[in-house]
């Protein structure tokens, strides 16, 4: 997916350096051509001999020899793109200063491509106010930054500071530079989370949904060029909206009323909520006191929203449902997407351990309307709304 992009990586001095070799080497497997510019401090890690070799160019580590001149210009001209992976805490004080003290620095400085950076270092240094200001600094002069991962540091403490791995490097740049946006003017609907069913002011009734899968795609859809809109319900998600619209809803009916609202004008429709089946039928205006030994609520259905638009749907809706079920999953499965009228139901059984609610990975078989079955591994849940956004375009977009 990167065949013949040209990227620029720029290596500085820190423990995480060895694994650019291993980054250099994905890189080219994906079509791209590298070359490679170090610092002085980069070559006591990793060594300029392994990046030539893989990267098949001479590795650049000084502005000038005794035989030639590095020309730092033409290099950030020549680059798609500039990584600097990883940067060091020193690099990225340079950096946000605008010094120039070495090969890489000159070349960033006079770079027209855009700058990607994936920082490596300790906790206590990456947490400093010093480092994190100079983050911001160079957000704000438009370099993009791939977050550090948390785990086990060279100190051997566990923290966050690590350097993104090189897997995680080179989907980053395939989403952010070399995608192409097949769903772009396209307008995608999504539900996500659970629902509360109010009993009374301070009761309600609901769900384990964190609504974390429902957020994964609507990022997905988004990468991949369309307008989204996120009916979000009462979830303790942490979100930046980044350019999806949310509309914060409670109960069903709200997320009924808002989910119509927009399917009209929507292309995709996908409902990854959690939606309550039941709701109070007549919710208390004040606090249920415990006068009684027993107490009823009575509760009546909800309107089922995936089934109410696939009454509606056109012929050019794509309309995509989940079943999340504990026994006789494909077979539930099938009768949903035959009754919802959907085109795509998206199967997670409970039964799978890493699948369902809370947990940050899922396993998902998807049925779709004409019988293909389309079945996946166990996989992080932002991989697994790719899976299934790379399915509905190919089937309905490509
Ligand atoms: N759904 C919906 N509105 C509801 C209930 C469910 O839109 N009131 C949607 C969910 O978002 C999901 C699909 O229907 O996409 C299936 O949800 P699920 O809870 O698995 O099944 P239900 O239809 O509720 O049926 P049951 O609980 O009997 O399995």
């Amino acid at each position: 997916m990167m065949q013949g992009k040209k990227i620029l990586l720029g290596i500085t001095g820190s423990i995480a350096a060895y694994k650019a070799a291993y980054l250099v080497r994905m890189l080219k497997k994906e079509g791209a051509d590298v070359k490679v510019i170090m610092t002085p401090a980069a070559k006591d890690f990793v060594s300029p001999l392994t990046l030539s070799t893989l990267s098949q160019h001479p590795v650049l580590t000084h502005l000038f020899d005794e035989q030639s001149w590095s020309n730092h210009v033409m290099l950030g001209r020549w680059a798609d793109v500039m990584l600097l992976a990883p940067l060091s805490c020193n690099t990225l004080a340079k950096m946000a200063n605008g010094q120039c003290d070495n090969l890489l620095l000159a070349v960033y400085l006079s770079a027209t491509c855009p700058v990607v950076v994936a920082p490596a270092m300790d906790e206590d240094m990456w947490q400093h106010p010093a480092t994190q200001e100079n983050i911001q600094k160079i957000k704000a002069n438009g370099n993009q930054v791939i977050p550090v991962e948390k785990g086990e540091l060279a100190s051997g403490l566990i923290g966050e500071g690590r350097m993104a791995e090189p897997e995680e490097i080179v989907r980053y740049l395939q989403e952010h530079f070399f995608l192409t946006q097949p769903l772009h003017g396209k307008k995608a609907l999504v539900t996500a989370g659970p629902t509360y069913e109010p009993i009374d002011p301070v009761r309600f009734i609901g769900n384990r949904s964190s609504g974390k899968m429902g957020w994964a795609i609507a990022n997905e859809l988004k990468k991949r060029g369309a307008a989204v809109t996120l009916i979000l319900g009462p979830s303790h998600l942490n979100i930046e909206p980044n350019g999806i619209l949310v509309e914060k809803v409670n109960t069903a009916d709200e997320m009924y009323r808002a989910a119509l609202q927009n399917f009209a004008t929507a292309d995709i429709a996908i409902m990854a909520a959690a939606v309550a089946d039941y709701t109070p039928e007549h919710p208390e205006n004040e606090k249920i006191k415990k006068n009684y030994s027993t107490l009823q609520i009575q509760l009546t259905k909800t309107k089922d929203i995936l089934k109410s638009l696939g009454q509606q749907k056109t012929k050019q809706q794509v309309l995509v449902g989940f079943a999340l079920e504990t026994n006789d999953e494909e077979k539930f499965a099938k009768q949903k997407l035959i009754e919802k009228n959907a085109d795509l139901i998206v199967l997670n059984s409970l039964k799978d351990e890493g699948a369902g609610f809370g947990v940050d990975t899922n396993k998902i078989t998807i049925f779709e309307k004409n019988g293909q079955v389309f079945r996946f591994d166990q996989q992080p849940k932002n991989i697994v709304a790719k899976d299934i956004i790379d399915t509905l375009i190919k089937l309905y977009y490509d």
